[in-house]
């Protein structure tokens, strides 16, 4: 039996959360900075690092007094240390290392990308390996062929924008604010998906990888018009204040239509390849999109996949994940030591 204090301080959200055995969790407590970056519509990195710094300590407090247990009762200290902002996942280490180093307990170091594909198995069932694993985040849109929890392989990645990303960027074309994704799909249960016929992006046959720059860029052009003039003297024509909301809605589903069919058609390729594969692990705030589960969930049926669609709140950045992904390191004697440090890159993903 583990029990396990997992922190997470990649990007905008401090959260700490503690986890029984990988799969049980006891708490899960998610401090959100939204509020703070709304009106910069995008995470500021110095502003997020303060911002966790101020906040850290209560998160955990809260996290264990949640659980209800004592911090005498940890058997390991885990932490999100990549990748992410630095001067943010900088906090998280710096306070895991020193909880740890009080405690006299093993600091186990977790990759933020494989803890997003652990999170379908919280609160449930082991998945059977080999998976197939789906990454689409705010910074992230990969397809990995998994052995187990920890040991992958890339198969596709985005060659431009994360997909998350250009929900975001559509959000702020479209002048939804932030964080756009959300706002996105509400708006786009009011729309016609079919209104407009946004690029889906899939290279050749046998490529796996993603691309959604075009799709945004489409989307911009068909809101704002064609830009007039040439390189820095460019000007765009209109802006999105001039449409009606029906207008906007309309936007909002086709664009996610062509996003979700982008993700999904990349699934349909991948399946037949890996016969050997049954399960479909997938992690990252996009699979909080509506559209995006109920096609996930067709297409699961249809191959007969075991589909782990993680709760919601399992969905967005947590540090249940990262406690729940740090049991199967600890259970494989994968801990840290005192050089445990930071950084930008994933283990897993090239930059
Ligand atoms: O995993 P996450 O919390 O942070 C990163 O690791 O990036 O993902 C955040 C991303 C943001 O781009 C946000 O707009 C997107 O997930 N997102 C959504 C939805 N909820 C969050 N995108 C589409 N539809 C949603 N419902
Ligand atoms: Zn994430």
């Amino acid at each position: 039996m583990s029990l396990i204090l997992g922190l997470e301080t990649s990007c905008d959200e401090t959260a700490a959360a503690v986890v029984r055995d990988g799969r049980s969790v006891l708490s899960n407590v998610i401090a959100t900075q939204h509020d703070l970056h709304e009106r910069y519509a995008g995470v500021v990195p110095e502003i997020a690092s303060r911002a966790h710094l101020e906040r850290i300590t209560p998160t955990i407090r809260e996290a264990l007094a949640q659980a209800r247990v004592e911090m005498a009762e940890l058997d390991a200290i885990a932490v999100g240390h990549r990748p992410g902002l630095i001067g943010s996942l900088l906090v998280g280490v710096s306070a895991a290392k020193a909880l740890a180093w009080s405690l006299g307990t093993p600091i186990i170091g977790v990759d933020h990308i494989l803890a997003h594909l652990h999170a379908g198995q919280l609160e449930s069932e082991p998945v059977v390996f080999p998976s197939l694993g789906l990454v689409v985040s705010g910074g992230h849109t990969s397809l990995f062929l998994m052995r187990n929890g920890v040991d992958v392989d890339l198969l596709g990645r985005t060659i431009d924008d994360a997909v998350g990303e250009a929900f975001d960027k559509a959000a702020a074309i479209l002048q939804l604010g932030f964080p756009g994704g959300p706002n996105i799909d509400r708006l786009a249960q009011q729309g016609d998906d079919r209104a407009h016929d946004f690029p889906v992006t899939l290279f050749d046959r046998e490529s796996l990888d993603f691309s959604f720059s075009g799709l945004k860029t489409s989307l911009l052009y068909a809101v704002c018009g064609q830009p007039v003039g040439r390189g820095m003297e460019a000007r765009l024509m209109r802006d999105a204040s001039s449409l009606s909301v029906k207008e906007k809605a309309d936007f909002a589903a086709s664009f996610q239509r062509a996003a979700v069919t982008a993700v999904i058609k990349k699934l349909k390729r991948a399946m037949p390849r890996y016969p050997e594969v049954r399960s479909l692990l997938v992690g990252g705030g996009v699979i909080a999109n509506s559209r995006l589960r109920t096609e996930l969930t067709s297409l699961a049926t249809h191959h007969k996949f075991d589909l782990r669609l993680p709760r919601m709140d399992f969905c967005l950045d947590n540090a249940a994940m990262i406690a729940g992904l740090a049991d199967v390191m600890l259970q494989a004697g994968r801990t840290d030591d005192w050089t445990l440090s930071a950084s930008t890159q994933s283990s897993i993903v090239a930059a």
